[in-house]
C-alpha cells in the first residue's frame, strides 16, 4: 500500500512534467489499483517522455533526411563471376558448419497487432498453407525441425511477443505441443511497451488505473533480448548469430547457409536480405547508403523524385527493398545494450482508445494521439559492417499483411503453390498448368519433405503423377 508521502512526491513530480492527470482518479481506486498505478508511473521515464513530447508528439515529425545518400549495393541471388562463385561456395560451407555447430538461432518478431489482417489473436496462429491450413507458427516450427535434422544440430527458436499477445502465444504453443519441437529449445519472451500520448503531450489513460501503452516496435527486440534473459540463454548455448524474420512471411528461408556465410566472411554485425522492388512505390523500406553506412529509408520517407529515379538501363536507382530478414550477431546485440544505445523512436499517429477527464471511455473515430516505436533496421547503420543479399522474391518472400488484395493470404497461398510447382518442375516433375500459366492443381510441400529445390530433386521418385485439378501434399 503506497504511503501518503510517496503519492505526494509523485504528484509533485507529475505536476512538474504536466502529467498530474494520471492521478486524477486516485480517490476512486482501491488499494490494489493504487499500488498498480503507482508502479506504472514509477516506471515512466518522465525526462525521456519530455523529450519525446517535444520532438515526436508536438514537434515536427522526424527531420527530413539531411545527409547525402545513394542506393546501397548488394550480393546478387546467384554469383555472377568466378570470384563470386568461389566466395559463394566458401560462404555456404561456412554457413553450414556454423549451423551444424549450433551457433545460429532463429528469432521471430511476433509482437505486432496485425490490425490490417483483421485476424483475432497472434498473427503466427493464422492458418495459411494451401492444403493443410498450417499456421505460420507451425510452418516455421516444421522448418526449424527439418533444418535441425539436416544439420544434426540444435536450432533454438526465440520468439518475441508483446503484452498484447504473449499469453495467447504461450497457450498456442502449449496446446499444439510446441508443434513437435522440444519446448526447451523454444524461448518465448516479451518486448517492452511505451506510453501513448495525446496530441497535447499528455500521457493517455486507458482506464482509471491504467496508463495507455503499446509495444515499443520490433526494434524493441534489442532491449528485450537482454532484459528477458534470452541473450544470456544464447550465450550459454554458444549462439553467435540470429536468423531474424517477421512472423508474416511463410516463404522465409531460415538458417540460410549462404546468407550466414557471406555475413560472417565479410565481418558484418547485421546483414539483410532484399528484393528488387516491383515498382517505385512498393511499400517496403529502401536500402540506401547514408554517409557510407547501409540504412533503410521507409517508402514514406523517400521523395517521389528519388523513388522514380532510373538507372541508364531503365531499372530503378533505389531498387533494393527491405524484407525484414536479417542476420544479427548476438555480440552486437550485447554491445548495443551495454552501451545503452537505444534505437531512435518513430511516431505513428493513431486512434487510441482512452478515458477522458470525466472517466468516460472514448473510442476515437479520428486519430487522436501518437504511439512511439523503434525499428530493427535502425540498428543497421550502428554496425561497423553490414551486407545485403538480394534474393528471388518468388522463392523467399510472400508476407500475409492484408485481409484482401496485395499481400493478402490469397496471394501468399498462390505464391506457396507456385514455389512448390517450380521446385517440382526443376526436378523434372510434370506440373499441369492453366492457360494463364498458373498451376492447375493445389500443391503443398511440407518442410519435412523439402527445404529447397535440391531436396525435391533427391525425392523426385516419391512424387506421384500430378493430374489437372489434383490436390497433392508432400510430406
Ligand atoms: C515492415 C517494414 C518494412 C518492410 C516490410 C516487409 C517497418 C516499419 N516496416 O512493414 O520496411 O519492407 O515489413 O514485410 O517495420 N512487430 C513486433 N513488435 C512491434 C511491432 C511489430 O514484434 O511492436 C513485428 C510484427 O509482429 C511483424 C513485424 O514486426 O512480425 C512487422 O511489423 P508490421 O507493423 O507489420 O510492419 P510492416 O508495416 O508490415
Amino acid at each position: 500500500m503506497p504511503d501518503r508521502q510517496d503519492v505526494h512526491s509523485l504528484r509533485k513530480l507529475l505536476t512538474e512534467h504536466r502529467q498530474e492527470h494520471l492521478l486524477a482518479f486516485w480517490p476512486q481506486l482501491n488499494p490494489d489499483q493504487r499500488a498498480d498505478l503507482l508502479a506504472q508511473i514509477q516506471e515512466l521515464d518522465l525526462a525521456a517522455a519530455n523529450e519525446w513530447i517535444a520532438t515526436l508528439v508536438k514537434g515536427q515529425p522526424e527531420a527530413p533526411l539531411q545527409h547525402d545518400f545513394e542506393p546501397a549495393k548488394s550480393y546478387s541471388p546467384l554469383p555472377v563471376n568466378d570470384d563470386l562463385r568461389r566466395k559463394y561456395r566458401e560462404a555456404i560451407n561456412l554457413g553450414e558448419s556454423l549451423i551444424s555447430q549450433g551457433k545460429v538461432a532463429a528469432l521471430t518478431v511476433a509482437g505486432g497487432q496485425g490490425t490490417r489482417l483483421g485476424f483475432d489473436g497472434p498473427k503466427g496462429n493464422f492458418p495459411v498453407s494451401p492444403i493443410k491450413n498450417k499456421t505460420l507458427f507451425r510452418i516455421f516450427a516444421e522448418t526449424i525441425a527439418a533444418v535441425s535434422e539436416r544439420y544434426r544440430a540444435v536450432c533454438p527458436w526465440y520468439i518475441m511477443t508483446s503484452p498484447l499477445n504473449h499469453q495467447q502465444t504461450v497457450d498456442i504453443f502449449k496446446t499444439d505441443n510446441y508443434c513437435g519441437l522440444n519446448p526447451r529449445n523454444v524461448f518465448i519472451f516479451q518486448q517492452g511497451t511505451l506510453p501513448n500520448f495525446g496530441f497535447d503531450g499528455r500521457i493517455l489513460l486507458a482506464d482509471k488505473d491504467q496508463i495507455a501503452r503499446s509495444p515499443d516496435g520490433h526494434g524493441g527486440c534489442i532491449r528485450a533480448l537482454a532484459r528477458s534473459g534470452a541473450l544470456a540463454d544464447m550465450k550459454k548455448h554458444g549462439v553467435e548469430y540470429l536468423s531474424y524474420w517477421q512472423v508474416d512471411n511463410p516463404l522465409v528461408r531460415l538458417f540460410d547457409p549462404l546468407f550466414v556465410g557471406l555475413h560472417v566472411l565479410d565481418g558484418a554485425q547485421v546483414s539483410s536480405k532484399a528484393v528488387i522492388k516491383n515498382g517505385p512505390k512498393e511499400k517496403v523500406g529502401n536500402f540506401c547508403l547514408v554517409d557510407g553506412k547501409v540504412t533503410v529509408i521507409e517508402y514514406s520517407d523517400l521523395s517521389d523524385e528519388l523513388a522514380e529515379k532510373r538507372q541508364p538501363d531503365g531499372s530503378l536507382a533505389f531498387q533494393l527493398g527491405s524484407i525484414a530478414i536479417h542476420i544479427i550477431n548476438t555480440g552486437f546485440v550485447e554491445r548495443l545494450n551495454t552501451k545503452g544505445h537505444s534505437l531512435p523512436l518513430h511516431r505513428a499517429v493513431k486512434k487510441i482508445p482512452h478515458i477522458d477527464s470525466e472517466g468516460n471511455r472514448v473510442e476515437p473515430k479520428q486519430p487522436n494521439g501518437v504511439k512511439l516505436e523503434s525499428f530493427i533496421f535502425d540498428a543497421i547503420p550502428l554496425a561497423d559492417r553490414s551486407i545485403i543479399l538480394d534474393i528471388d522474391r518468388s522463392e523467399q518472400f510472400a508476407p500475409v499483411k492484408n485481409a484482401m488484395g496485395e499481400d493478402s493470404a490469397e496471394v501468399t497461398r498462390r505464391m506457396m503453390i507456385e514455389r512448390a510447382a517450380t521446385w517440382l518442375e526443376s526436378a523434372g516433375v510434370k506440373v499441369p498448368r492453366k492457360a494463364d500459366g498458373s498451376p492447375d492443381c493445389v500443391l503443398e510441400i511440407a518442410p519435412s519433405f523439402a527445404l529447397d529445390r535440391a531436396d525435391v530433386a533427391a525425392k523426385k521418385d516419391k512424387v506421384p503423377p500430378i493430374k489437372p485439378g489434383d490436390t497433392v501434399y508432400l510430406a
